[in-house]
């Protein structure tokens, strides 16, 4: 008698610890599925997220290569220096006086001076400042703009 209810009391605890690492198991799942799913959920927000920026371009390197290298002359302001230096406020950039500049004015050839990813982004800020509302250059203008 005492060995048949050892015998079953062993049989109920294999029992009851298998039925523990199972149901453990079926909670690791679950927990990976819900990591999965956050993590899915978390590409989706980065994607959201990058397409915003692409929308509201980022303009803070061509900001910077403005400061440094149009600033002294077109100033901050975009309003330029009447009678000597000409305003970029509310116009598009004239890209050729940029890329290959005025003989005779102060207005260098930029192609000289930069590359041409700087001058699409400085271009493309100043398109974008003080109101100015233009279509966005590529590299393929630069090039087709070089004399
Ligand atoms: C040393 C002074 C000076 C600097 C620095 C300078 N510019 Fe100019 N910029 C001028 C002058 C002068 C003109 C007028 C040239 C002309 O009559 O064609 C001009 C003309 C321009 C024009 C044409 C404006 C128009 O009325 O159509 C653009 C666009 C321009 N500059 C952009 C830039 C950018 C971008 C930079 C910096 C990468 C820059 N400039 C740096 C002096 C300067």
């Amino acid at each position: 008698m005492k060995k048949l209810s050892i015998a079953i009391l062993a049989i109920i605890l294999t029992f009851s610890i298998s039925t523990l690492f199972t149901s453990c198991g079926d909670n690791e799942d679950d927990a990976n599925d819900a990591a999965k799913e956050m993590v899915a959920e978390n590409e989706d927000t980065t994607e959201d997220v990058a397409e915003d920026t692409t929308e509201a371009a980022d303009y803070s390197a061509g900001k910077t290569i403005y400061t440094n290298k149009c600033m002294a002359c077109h100033q901050e302001n975009g309003e330029g220096v009447d009678p000597s230096f000409p305003a970029l406020k509310g116009k598009t950039a004239d890209l050729d006086i940029v890329v290959n500049g005025t003989d005779g004015t102060a207005m260098a050839a930029f192609k000289d001076q930069l590359s041409d990813q700087e001058i699409v982004d400085v271009i493309n800020y100043v398109n974008h400042a003080w109101g100015n509302n233009a279509d966005a250059i590529t590299l393929d203008d630069i090039t087709s703009a070089k004399k």
